[in-house]
């Protein structure tokens, strides 16, 4: 297995929480000891305790954890809920008035929605799926800029029990294309644009492209004016968001779903084959999502005012900002566009406008605004905050420092969260009251949360800071449920190994000295490159698909900003070119990734090569072009290689 040798570094610097947030926080130290202890004593009473506590239930579970289709786990499978029921609805009483989401544009228009604007419109829009033809089940794919008409989309479909598959903006026509089709979407909920990066992207141009020529099962798309770009409208198949809603009831009856009912299914990349569309429950998903606002985020919905920065294209927009925040009744920001419009200072203006107690985002970002320097910090008043997260990749301790001290003024524990489209909600984290921080470390499995370290046999490693296989033990309630239409690859992906009987993180990690945990990179093929998971089979299929490209592979470089940088060798048709039909094909080649998949899996650097390295009976050694990836000394014996010459052209050394 491999060992990375940064991540291996002993960091000791221990950060307890202050006395002022220990004081502050919901739940008191003991409390929380006490969550762990019960999880601990009896695991099944716990979540039921909690599943009752903390979810209204349409109808009331008496089944807790079933294992009959293991490891297709079920949780509270005979009771009823619907979720956006429990998002909303359940807080009127007490916070119709209450802002539930700020939004802002990258523009700087902002808007402030109550919790009982959010449910007349929620309901309006969930009326006009229902009298479209949409029903419990259909599966509906949204394809949106990052703005609060998103959050309206998946909670109308929970509200009606529809399937939604939320498809990032950022990802290309060709990439929609396969995910529609995948999913069977009846329809596409989109915009005619959004605002990023200084720029609009034009979605609906996209949604035509996927849609052109295709018999797919899509009937409608609803398309919401956000740029006011021109674009075209299909008779008979298109339809603005303002006229399909228009004339609907302010009021939309909850549909009672069953626990298993699947709220969304989601892609995400793995190490082989296209995109899987991962499953997610309804109850068990929402209790995950709600679980972890308040220990992790320790969210007080009276005082708090969250942001989670994440793009609802990926997990962490679901769980964290369109699902969790509202179902523990919070006020959140919701931000359409990066961080560095129209500055570096963009983020911490944001907080300060809208006095941002707790704030949730990726090292990536982190890395690149510290990059950008101190003085765009230190013109806003970040006060208000309170509590710091990040999510995506692991996080150097350096960053962690400059987050810790320029930003949290030194006050703000950080959680550094682990967890994956898969796990549904935070895995691994401190719970500030009761852990410290290490800079660098996810620290603890959360309470209910059964974590462990194994080697290839499955058994548990238990050397201080020995790296292993991260595998966890007993299934939790917001866990993946199954790849959407593809049971096998479920089963293949996630319990290939140790008798079926752990799920299969696909990373690897170490536990130290003091039981924290530290996550020291992927297992298998997959990237993470600004916190996004990219596959490199993925990007190998769109190099292959060009017409000048005989064979390419795809591996990680580490990248200073972004954590990885996609490295893609590739061997041509006919002779390897060189000098300025080098350099035009590098920009064709990345131009083309960008339009198969999207502009996040562009090629940071690609090679052209004779060949790749080979063994005698033709496997590409992918060890070995990691390793050059990484720029790590070759100190393998290359000679068994059909072709070792290859590996100094690899390293553009000949
Ligand atoms: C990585 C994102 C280190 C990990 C929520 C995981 C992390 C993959 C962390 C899942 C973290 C996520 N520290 N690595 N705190 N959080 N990862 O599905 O490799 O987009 O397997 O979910 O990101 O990525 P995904």
């Amino acid at each position: 297995m491999s060992q990375n040798i940064e991540s291996t570094l002993v960091e000791n610097r221990r950060f307890p929480a202050s006395e002022s947030f220990i004081h502050n926080a919901q739940h008191s130290p003991e409390q929380i000891q006490a969550l762990y202890e019960q999880a601990e004593n009896d695991y099944e009473g716990f979540w039921k305790e909690q599943a009752e506590a903390k979810i209204d239930w349409s109808k009331p579970f008496s089944s807790v954890l079933s294992t009959e289709r293991a490891p297709h786990f079920e949780w509270f499978n005979d009771g009823e809920v619907n979720v956006s029921y429990n998002c909303i609805d359940r807080h009127l009483e007490e916070r119709a008035h209450q802002t539930a989401i700020i939004f802002e544009g990258e523009r700087g228009d902002t808007r402030h929605i109550t919790y009982k604007e959010l449910h007349d419109e929620v309901c309006r829009f969930a009326n006009a799926l229902k009298v479209n033809g949409i029903q419990k089940g259909d599966r509906v794919v949204i394809y949106m800029p990052m703005i609060a008409h998103a959050v309206v989309a998946m909670q109308a479909c929970a509200r009606i029990g529809a399937t939604h598959s939320v498809v990032f903006g950022g990802f290309s026509a060709e990439a929609l294309r396969d995910r529609v089709a995948d999913a069977g979407a009846k329809m596409i909920i989109t915009a005619d644009g959004g605002f990023r990066g200084g720029k609009t992207v034009r979605l609906k141009d996209a949604v035509d492209a996927a849609l052109e020529g295709n018999p797919l099962s899509v009937e409608k798309v609803v398309v919401l004016k956000r740029t006011g770009d021109d674009i075209e409208m299909k008779e008979g198949r298109d339809v603005w968001w303002d006229e399909f809603e228009a004339g609907m009831s302010n009021y939309c009856d909850p549909v009672p779903v069953e626990a298993e009912h699947p709220l969304f299914i989601l892609y995400t990349s793995g190490s082989t084959g296209k995109p899987k569309g991962v499953q997610h429950s309804s109850a068990g998903y929402l209790l995950g999502a709600i679980t972890t606002m308040q220990w992790v985020f320790d969210v007080n919905p009276n005082k708090d005012v969250y942001w989670c920065t994440a793009d609802v294209g990926w997990i962490t927009g679901h769980t964290y900002v369109a699902y969790g925040p509202l179902a523990v009744g919070a006020t959140q920001v919701i931000y359409e566009g990066v961080p560095m419009v129209p500055d570096a200072g963009r983020f911490w203006k944001v907080c300060e406008d809208h006095k941002v107690t707790t704030f949730y985002t990726a090292p990536t970002a982190i890395r690149a605004l510290m990059k950008a320097g101190e003085q765009f910090p230190d013109q806003y008043d970040l006060s208000a905050l309170r509590l710091l997260g990040t999510v995506g990749e692991p996080i150097n301790p350096e960053a962690w420092m400059w987050y810790y001290e320029k930003i949290g003024a030194s006050k703000c524990p950080i959680v550094d969260t682990w967890w994956q489209t898969e796990t549904g909600a935070n895995m691994i984290a401190p719970v500030p009251q009761t852990t410290d921080c290490k800079p660098g470390s996810c620290t603890r499995p959360l309470p209910g949360i059964d974590a462990i370290i194994v080697d290839e046999e499955g058994n548990e490693i238990t050397t201080p800071n020995q790296g292993g296989y991260l595998v966890i033990r007993k299934p939790w309630p917001s866990m993946i449920r199954t790849v959407w239409n593809d049971d096998e690859r479920f089963q293949n992906t996630y319990y290939p190994m140790f008798d079926g009987k752990y799920y299969l993180a696909g990373d690897n990690a170490r536990k130290d000295e003091d039981g924290y945990f530290w996550i020291m990179g992927r297992t298998d093929d997959v990237l993470n490159v600004s916190g996004h998971r990219l596959g490199t089979m993925e990007i190998e299929s769109a190099l292959v698909a060009h017409e000048a490209v005989a064979e390419a592979a795809v591996v990680g470089m580490p990248h200073e900003v972004k954590g990885e940088a996609v490295l893609a060798f590739v061997i041509c048709k006919g002779d390897r070119p060189e000098g300025e039909a080098a350099d035009a094909l590098v920009k064709e080649l990345r131009e083309w990734v960008s339009q198969q998949i999207g502009p996040i899996a562009k090629p940071d650097q690609i090679r052209f090569a004779d060949n790749l390295p080979k063994t005698r009976s033709g496997k590409i050694m992918r060890r070995l072009l990691r390793s050059i990836g990484k720029g790590e000394e070759i100190t393998s014996d290359i000679s068994t290689l059909e072709n070792p010459a290859i590996v100094a052209q690899l390293q553009g050394k000949a």
